[in-house]
């Protein structure tokens, strides 16, 4: 170690360690509130409804802090993830959001973690409050129907009809047929609200099977990648539409709205963006093709197209490889699909590989 570099280390250390208390811990964990969309805190919400959690925190001197945390109802639990802070001192705050599940129930607590390294220190605070169901009876997606024609009438032409009723994704219907108005029903924007049915195990696992990725994993997927971070499923989707028969409706952000400045070469200018980074991985029903040219019946929302990957990496055993950018598609999905002398011209692995990095 130079010189130089010793003491700017012992400067670091010092400024993380050194203070008015020296040993004691250099903050003060304030405590949790709960807040609904506008900032009012709140011991009472009901199903469906966005929340805030917020952890206050102080510092006396500068440190490095760590939050996390977990929401845990009588039935759910949701996971604060982990936040990073170095900090001088002063008062802070983090904030995370999230929202109810449209089938929450009852007493609900929050746990959020504070956690400084340098002092091995764990601070636990809590906060409590109740969901409170609409006392409402389900009524059945036909009664929505005379008043929300277009919407039921698109719900009838995707796989949700019949048995993914409007009462599913909305909640109990009873009070809002009484009174009709936002106020008396639940729409829920976050994923969450899709997850009970478009996931496996807790979520965290991508789930496979001979091959190709095990149907109805699409939270799954999308949780480890870069738009699990930034977008919910409702930022594409438009859950009233098929994807199949109203797609326009159905996928109502195109890749191109956020990703204005993708340009497709190598000839391939009429392939769609979904074509290579959705390709058919997953098999819901059926499969077709062996090998390389292995293909499933329905798209993945893995996204990423890792080039330099092998034939055979995406999978290990029975679950898809997470690297350190989370999940990826190999190109025998996202170019084989189609280059298998059938749908286009026949490549092989190799091929494809050398043309890759060309596509943009
Ligand atoms: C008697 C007519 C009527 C019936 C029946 C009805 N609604 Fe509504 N619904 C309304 C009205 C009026 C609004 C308020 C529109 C507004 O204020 O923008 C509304 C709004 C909504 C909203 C939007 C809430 C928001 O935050 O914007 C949803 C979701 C909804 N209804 C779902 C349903 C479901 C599900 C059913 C069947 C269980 C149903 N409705 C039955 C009249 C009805
Ligand atoms: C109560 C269970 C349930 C919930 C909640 C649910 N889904 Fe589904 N969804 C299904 C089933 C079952 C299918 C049909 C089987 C399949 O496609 O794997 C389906 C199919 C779909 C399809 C294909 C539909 C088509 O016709 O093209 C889309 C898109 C979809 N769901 C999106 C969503 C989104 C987004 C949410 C959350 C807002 C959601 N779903 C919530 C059960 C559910
Ligand atoms: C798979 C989950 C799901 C199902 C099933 C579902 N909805 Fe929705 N609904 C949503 C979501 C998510 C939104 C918010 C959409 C948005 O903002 O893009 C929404 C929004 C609405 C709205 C307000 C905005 C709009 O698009 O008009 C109404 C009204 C509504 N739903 C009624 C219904 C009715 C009636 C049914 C049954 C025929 C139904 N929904 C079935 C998830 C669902
Ligand atoms: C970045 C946009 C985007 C996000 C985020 C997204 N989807 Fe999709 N989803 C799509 C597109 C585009 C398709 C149509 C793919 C195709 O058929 O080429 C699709 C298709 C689907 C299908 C039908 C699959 C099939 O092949 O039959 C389901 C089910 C679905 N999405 C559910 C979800 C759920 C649940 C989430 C959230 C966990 C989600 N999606 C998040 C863009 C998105
Ligand atoms: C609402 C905006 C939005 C839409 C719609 C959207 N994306 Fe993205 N996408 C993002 C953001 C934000 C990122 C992260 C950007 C970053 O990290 O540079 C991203 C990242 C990606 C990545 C890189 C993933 C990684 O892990 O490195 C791919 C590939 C991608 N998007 C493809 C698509 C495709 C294909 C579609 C259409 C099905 C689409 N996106 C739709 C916003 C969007
Ligand atoms: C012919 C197949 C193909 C099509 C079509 C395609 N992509 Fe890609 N895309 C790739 C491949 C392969 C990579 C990985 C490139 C690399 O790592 O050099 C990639 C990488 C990306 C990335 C992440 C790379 C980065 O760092 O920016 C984004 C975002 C993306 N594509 C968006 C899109 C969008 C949006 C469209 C539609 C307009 C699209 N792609 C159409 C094959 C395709
Ligand atoms: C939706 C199907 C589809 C997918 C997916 C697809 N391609 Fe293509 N590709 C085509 C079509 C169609 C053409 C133009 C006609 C032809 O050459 O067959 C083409 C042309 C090409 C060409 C130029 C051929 C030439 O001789 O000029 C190359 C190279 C190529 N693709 C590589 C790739 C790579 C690499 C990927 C994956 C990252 C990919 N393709 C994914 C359909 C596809």
């Amino acid at each position: 170690m130079t010189r130089y570099s010793a003491v700017l280390l012992f400067i670091t250390l010092s400024l993380f360690t050194a203070g008015p208390a020296r040993g004691a811990a250099p903050f003060d964990f304030e405590g949790v509130t709960v807040t609904d969309s506008t900032g009012k805190q709140i011991t009472q919400c009901q199903p469906g409804q966005a929340l805030r959690y917020k952890a206050v925190y102080s510092l006396d001197r500068p440190a490095l802090v760590l939050l996390y945390g977990y929401v845990t109802g009588s039935n759910w639990s949701k996971k604060l993830d982990l936040r990073i802070r170095l900090r001088l001192s002063g008062l802070y705050s983090v904030v995370w959001s999230g929202s109810i599940p449209v089938n929450a129930n009852g007493d609900t607590r929050v746990d959020v973690v504070e956690y400084t390294p340098l002092f091995n220190e764990r601070i636990v605070r809590s906060a409590f409050f109740t969901v409170q169901p609409f006392e409402a009876p389900y009524v059945g997606s036909d009664v929505c129907s005379g008043c929300h024609s277009t919407v039921y009438a698109a719900w009838q032409q995707t796989l949700h009809y019949p048995y993914v009723g409007c009462e599913a994704c909305h909640g109990p219907g009873g009070a809002h047929i009484q009174a009709p108005s936002p106020a008396t029903i639940v729409i829920d924007y976050y994923a969450s609200g899709c997850k009970p049915c478009h996931s496996r195990n807790d979520g965290t696992v991508i789930e496979a099977e001979n091959g190709l990725i095990k149907s109805q994993q699409q939270y799954n997927e999308w949780v480890s990648t870069k738009h699990g971070i930034f977008l919910q499923c409702g930022n594409c989707h438009n859950p009233h539409y098929s994807v199949e028969t109203a797609r326009a409706k159905a996928i109502k952000t195109p890749c191109e709205l956020c990703h204005p400045l993708k340009r497709i070469y190598l000839g391939m200018q009429l392939v769609e963006c979904e074509n290579c980074h959705m390709p058919p991985a997953v098999k819901t029903l059926q499969s077709t093709g062996f090998g390389m040219y292995l293909k499933g019946d329905t798209a993945s929302h893995i996204w990423r197209i890792k080039n330099e990957a092998s034939y055979g990496d995406m999978f290990i055993g029975s679950a898809a490889v997470k690297d350190g950018n989370g999940p990826f598609l190999t190109l025998n999905f996202a170019c084989l699909s189609c280059h298998n002398g059938a749908d286009s011209r026949l490549y092989d692995y190799t091929s494809v590989q050398h043309s890759a990095t060309l596509v943009h």
